[in-house]
């Protein structure tokens, strides 16, 4: 809102989806393959295992690499990406917990120090000592993993946070130890699947007993983050867990993006009994593949609902996702968006249409793109929509019903609608009707966003909200005047009746 707008062509949070993924699943590895590594060498020390040492000392490579080169740089990358698609939020983050980065910055150099010692170090330095090393690298690799956890956490879960603006309050929130058990079983999981790709090239005599040892320890990742994944979700407050959990979830895709998440869990396990601990004799590379496949959509899948749930925030009842604080609602409709944004009020110009693309961009480009992801012009009713409800066709009318109009007439049936819809014929008669209605719907839509305001202004950022009450929970409140939220609707108008709404630089 204070900030301009960066257009992506994929959308900002697809974007950021994509660079986070790749950036958690090494980071993961970093910690978790900084613990097997340590767990083997010791085991070898002790049992005088050396085909368990070489693992231990090929993956190590592997691990300074991927947590050094590969770590920074995707690390990097998610500051850039951040910074750019939601600068207010990170300039909040900071703020609350400029201290929490700095000791994250100091646990990451002793990850990254240990971690070239410990590479640099095999046979020179005593066994002892090369052994504190790899668990001196543990000791900071866990360290970075709990103290971003508790940030990450905060933002979705802030919890007393929100009334004491205390920093250990909003640290260890409602989701930091759920999620800290989670993240160490996924930490295991990628580790162990990593390093299977080490064990494939040790001697034909030790490579089962190897993928066997690393299988166990996927079966322990995968149980361990299943567990910590349900104490996650029985950890969630009701509002959130409405959205994505229970027979009607608001958000049908991140349902099945959760159900995604739990079979890549099982299927993860199945393939880690079947392959590594079963037959580990028969495993090549293609096997490892598909279980580091499976693996990687658990992960993946859980980072997708983790951040879907937080919607319509960026931190929850305190910012929304497109930068507009809860306690400045009140202002916004005052003093105007616009006003408020000075780079888009240059940008607007007078044209009811440009201003309405401006707001447009202002508050709902975040989420919404013009075609694409989550695309404005599909959520938007059409005639063809009204058509197929009224048609001759229940079931289509159905399967039509439930796709584009429950989201906006949840207390409604298909049924119902078509009881209360003009004929086909009729509609074809009277287009002009039909029109006045679809406009109707879009204005009184906008309408019901800007009710939710009061809802929220309420609670000031103070108190969670109850979103029982809203008619559309996974959004932020529409903010601003009359006249940009008539503006607004008459760009919309522009969408629905096939504009493109496109201009220079505009989306
Ligand atoms: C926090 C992200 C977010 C923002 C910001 C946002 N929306 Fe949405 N919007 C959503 C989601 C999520 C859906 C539901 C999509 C689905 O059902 O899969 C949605 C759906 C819609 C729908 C379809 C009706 C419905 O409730 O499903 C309309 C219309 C809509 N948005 C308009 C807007 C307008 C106008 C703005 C700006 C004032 C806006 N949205 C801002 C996330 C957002
Ligand atoms: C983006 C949200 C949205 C979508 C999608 C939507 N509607 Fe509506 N619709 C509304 C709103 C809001 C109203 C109330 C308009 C008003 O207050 O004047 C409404 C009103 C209506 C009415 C007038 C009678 C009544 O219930 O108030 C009918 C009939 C209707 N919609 C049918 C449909 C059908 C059929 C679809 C699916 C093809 C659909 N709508 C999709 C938001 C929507």
């Amino acid at each position: 809102m204070d900030y301009p707008v960066w257009d992506v062509a994929i959308g900002g949070g697809m974007l950021m989806a994509w660079v986070a993924v790749t950036h958690v699943i090494v980071s993961h590895f970093a910690v978790g393959g900084g613990l097997l590594i340590a767990v083997a060498e010791t085991l070898s020390v002790r049992r005088g295992d050396r085909e368990l040492r070489e693992l231990a000392r090929r993956s190590s490579l592997v691990l300074i690499l991927f947590s050094t080169v590969f770590g920074a740089i995707s690390g990097v990358g998610i500051w850039v990406v951040a910074g750019l698609i939601s600068p207010a939020a990170i300039s909040a983050l900071i703020h609350n917990y400029v201290w929490a980065w700095a000791i994250e910055w100091v646990f990451f150099i002793l990850e990254i120090v240990a971690a070239l010692v410990y590479y640099a170090t095999w046979d020179r330095i005593s066994r002892g000592a090369h052994l504190m090393v790899g668990w001196l690298y543990v000791v900071g690799a866990y360290g970075s993993l709990v103290v971003i956890n508790g940030i990450v956490t905060f933002m979705l879960t802030p919890g007393r946070w929100l009334e004491t603006r205390g920093f250990w309050d909003g640290f260890f929130n409602p989701t930091s130890w759920p999620s800290v058990v989670l993240r160490t079983g996924i930490a295991l999981m990628m580790a162990a699947v990593f390093m299977v790709f080490a064990a494939l090239r040790a001697s034909p005599e030790a490579r089962p007993r190897l993928l066997r040892f690393l299988g166990w320890w996927l079966v322990a990742g995968t149980l361990l983050a299943h567990a910590g994944y349900r104490w996650w979700e029985a950890a969630l407050p009701d509002g959130i867990r409405r959205l994505f959990l229970g027979a009607e979830p608001l958000l049908e895709q991140l349902a099945a993006t959760r159900s995604l998440t739990l079979w890549a869990m099982a299927l993860t396990l199945i393939l880690a009994m079947v392959f590594l601990v079963g037959i580990p004799r028969l495993v090549r590379v293609v096997p490892a593949i598909f279980v580091a496949a499976a693996a990687f959509a658990a992960f993946a899948g859980y980072e997708r609902v983790r951040e879907g749930a937080r919607k319509p925030f960026l931190i929850h009842d305190y910012m929304f996702t497109n930068g507009l604080l809860v306690e400045r609602i009140g202002e916004v409709d005052r003093e105007g968006v616009l006003a408020v944004s000075g780079w888009a009020t240059l940008a607007a110009g007078e044209d009811p249409v440009s201003v309405g693309r401006q707001v447009f961009r202002v508050e709902c480009s975040p989420c919404h793109t013009l075609d694409g992801y989550q695309g404005i012009r599909r959520a938007l009713p059409t005639l063809a929509g009204l058509k197929a409800v009224a048609g001759s066709d229940a079931a289509t009318a159905e399967t039509v019903f439930r796709a584009r109009c429950l989201p906006c007439h949840r207390d409604s049936s298909a049924a119902e609608m078509r009881e209360s819809l003009p004929t086909v014929a009729e509609m074809d008669e009277d287009p002009e009707m039909m029109q006045d209605l679809l406009s109707g719907m879009v204005t009184g839509t906008l309408e019901r966003l800007r009710d939710m305001g009061d809802v929220y202004a309420e609670a000031g950022g103070f108190r969670p909200v109850d979103t029982r009450a809203l008619s559309h929970p996974y959004m932020p409140p529409c903010v601003g005047t009359d006249g940009e939220l008539e503006a607004l609707a008459a760009y919309l108008e522009t969408l629905r009746s096939g504009g493109a709404g496109e201009e220079k630089g505009g989306r």
